[in-house]
């Protein structure tokens, strides 16, 4: 996909005529980054805004040495580092690849002139600012109100719906995910997640190997979700 395609299939830049898109086209700057590499880290100071051209990135808050919590996954179409060019404080979370992804990268100054002279454009950012914001409030509500089990059961069925593998007329769904990620996730310790998923194997309800968790009874787990 060209640059001008891709800013076609992104809200904010929908609204431009041909020769602006062309000519906005011409700023973008193409990058790859291979899974597990890191792109900027918390604290960084935010030079560019990113698109994802294809591929995945993980939006993730440390917070010990070990534990992190996994504020959103984006991927194609979807865009990010936008939040520290806005405010001109250090970015607010890291930024890492999920898997080999390939971005387009708009620096600040030509970010800050485009938006400036776009009324849709500040509306679409301004709407996917607000959608993220939802989001990240029903995790907030989840984690203070939700015990561990009723979290794993809601991000399971979230995961069986968009990634897994489902074995026809059965309730047996694959995924390919470490505990590590799930623990993310999840926003729990990689401890708590252990033993959690060490009850639930025990109850049939899943199975679990290196890097794969097999959902085996999907209708159980949906009783889970409150
Ligand atoms: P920035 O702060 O520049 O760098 C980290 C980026 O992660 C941030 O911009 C947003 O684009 C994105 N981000 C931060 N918090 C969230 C969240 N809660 N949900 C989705 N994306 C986020």
């Amino acid at each position: 996909m060209s640059p001008g395609s891709l800013l076609k299939k992104i809200s904010m830049f929908e609204a431009l005529s041909i020769k602006d898109r062309e000519e906005l086209a011409q700023l973008l700057r193409y990058q790859t980054i291979k899974k597990g590499e890191i792109l900027f880290r918390k604290g960084d100071e935010g030079t560019a805004l990113y698109l994802i051209k294809s591929g995945r990135i993980r939006i993730v808050l440390k917070v010990r040495l070990e534990d992190e919590m996994t504020l959103a996954v984006l991927s194609d179409g979807d865009f990010f580092g936008e939040m520290s060019l806005l405010d001109g404080l250090p970015r607010s979370a890291d930024a890492s690849a999920h898997e080999d992804t390939e971005l387009y990268v708009l620096n600040r100054t030509d970010f800050i002139r485009f938006l400036m002279h776009s009324e849709h454009a500040m509306k679409a950012i301004l709407y996917t600012l607000s959608t993220r914001l939802r989001k990240t409030d029903d995790l907030l509500g989840e984690t203070a109100f939700l015990n561990i089990s009723s979290r794993l059961a809601k991000r399971l069925v979230e995961l069986a719906e968009t990634r897994g593998i489902h074995q026809a007329g059965s309730m047996h769904v694959e995924l390919t995910l470490t505990q590590k990620e799930l623990a993310s996730l999840v926003g729990v310790s990689r401890e708590s997640i252990n033993k959690e998923l060490k009850r639930w194997r025990a109850r049939n309800l899943v199975a679990t190997s290196r890097n794969r968790l097999i959902i085996t009874d999907l209708a159980a787990i949906r009783k889970h979700v409150r």
